[in-house]
Order: C-alpha cells, then sequence, then structure tokens
C-alpha cells in the first residue's frame, strides 16, 4: 500500500462474500486473521472482545442448521400477519452465508465496570449527567473495530467474509453449542472462506449526505 489514495481504492474492493467454495482455510491464514482482530483500538485497551472459531464440519453445519431453522419458524409466525410478501427471500440473509462458509467466527464482548462512572457517583453525582464511556456501549465499539480490522486482514488474504446480524436469531442454539456464556455476549457470526462469488458492489451514501464539517472559512485564522 503505497498512498492514501490506493488504501481508499483497495477499501472500495472489500465485498461481502455470501458463498464459498469448499477448500478449507489453513490454520495458519486463520491465526493471521485473528491476530489482525486483536490490532484494533479498544477502551482503555481493555481488548474487551474474545472470538469462537468454528472450522469443525459438525459444528458449522449445527450453526447453520439451528439459523436457518429459527429463520424459517420466523417466515411462518410473519405469514400469519399482513406482511408474508415483505419477507419474502429475506430469510435466506440470516443463515445462506453460514451454508458454506469454511469457517464461522463467533464475536463476542464483555462489558467492564464504568469506573469513572463509579468514581462520579462516590462524589454524588449521577453518572448519567456526565454520559461516560457506558454511554456509547464502548465495549460493543472496540470489538465492532476488531471484527472491522478481522474483515480486512480477511481481504487481504484473498478470502471473502460477511459478518452477519442475522445469526442472532439462533443465538440461544449457538451459545450452548459453542458454550458462550454470561457475561460474554455475542455479536452477530462472520462467514469466512475462500469466494464462489464476486459480488457486485453496493452503493455508498455520497460525503455530502453522512458528514457535516465545521471549518474556518478561507483565510480566517483561529484565535
Ligand atoms: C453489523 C452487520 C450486520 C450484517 N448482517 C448481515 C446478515 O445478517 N446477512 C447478510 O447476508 N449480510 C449482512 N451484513 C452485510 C451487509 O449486508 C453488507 O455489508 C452491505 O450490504 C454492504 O455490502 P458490502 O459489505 O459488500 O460493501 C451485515 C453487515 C454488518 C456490518
Amino acid at each position: 500500500m503505497k498512498t492514501g489514495e490506493d488504501m481508499l481504492g483497495w477499501l472500495r474492493t472489500r465485498r461481502s462474500v455470501r458463498a464459498f467454495r469448499p477448500e478449507p482455510v489453513g490454520r495458519e491464514v486463520l491465526e493471521r486473521v485473528m491476530q489482525a482482530a486483536t490490532t484494533a483500538p479498544s477502551n482503555t485497551n481493555r481488548q474487551p472482545w474474545r472470538f469462537t472459531v468454528v472450522t469443525s464440519a459438525n459444528q458449522r453445519r449445527a450453526i447453520a442448521t439451528a439459523v436457518r431453522e429459527r429463520a424459517e419458524e420466523m417466515k411462518e409466525i410473519i405469514r400469519r400477519g399482513h406482511h408474508a410478501e415483505d419477507f419474502g427471500n429475506y430469510g435466506d440473509f440470516f443463515h445462506e452465508p453460514l451454508e458454506s462458509a469454511a469457517a464461522i467466527v463467533v464475536p463476542q464482548y464483555r462489558e467492564y465496570p464504568d469506573l469513572i462512572a463509579n468514581l462520579l457517583e462516590s462524589g454524588g453525582a449521577n453518572p448519567k449527567d456526565f454520559h461516560t464511556a457506558s454511554a456509547m456501549q464502548a465495549e460493543l465499539c472496540s470489538t465492532s473495530a476488531a471484527c472491522m480490522t478481522l474483515l480486512l486482514q480477511a481481504h487481504a488474504e484473498g478470502l471473502g467474509a460477511c459478518w452477519m446480524a442475522g445469526p442472532m436469531i439462533g443465538k440461544d442454539r449457538i451459545s450452548a453449542l459453542l458454550d458462550l456464556r454470561e457475561p460474554w455476549r455475542m455479536v452477530g457470526a462472520i462467514a469466512l472462506g475462500w469466494p464462489a462469488e464476486a459480488p457486485q458492489v453496493q452503493p455508498r451514501k455520497g460525503l455530502d449526505r453522512v458528514v457535516t464539517w465545521f471549518e474556518d472559512a478561507p483565510g480566517e485564522d483561529t484565535p
């Protein structure tokens, strides 16, 4: 990566990949991907994350089945309502990438006591008045940052990946299968594997819609 422009160009080549070839992903590659996740910044460097990496075929199948069955259950319920068509094939969105993934990574985060909030409270303040780290779910943010670096390393390795909220519908069964317990909280699942598709670019909102600037006018100086 030579320049900022090169980097931006490369970032734009990442896609969410939902279909994978059957070849396994070697442990060495997976370890690099997980190492990359742990390079992410985190609130007071607490590194409030944990990752369960599933390559076992039986476990992968069990996870995909748990999510697919739950999506089917949801479909049945929605069919009874007035918006059956709205769901359409949307159910696939919950489990499809898990079906052919060579590895499924289940990221988790845990919350830590908000020390500054506790100090404020001991001094007689209502910590809610100060919007400390817990007001922004700092541990969840940190773990999301780790997921993003994981996705980028996967992309650099030539892997396809899809971070998914869908598998949350199977959280209870996935937690039992993988022995995930409190205080750890699942943050979806990431399907990984050698890509069997080249998805289209998904459009992005222009900066004019998502960025607000406060700048000095030309020639104006800050005091
Ligand atoms: C938190 C999060 C949850 C997502 N959940 C799903 C999901 O459940 N199923 C799925 O197929 N894609 C899921 N995606 C992928 C998005 O659909 C995808 O990122 C978006 O359409 C933009 O496409 P791109 O990643 O190829 O640029 C999710 C992405 C994120 C960041």
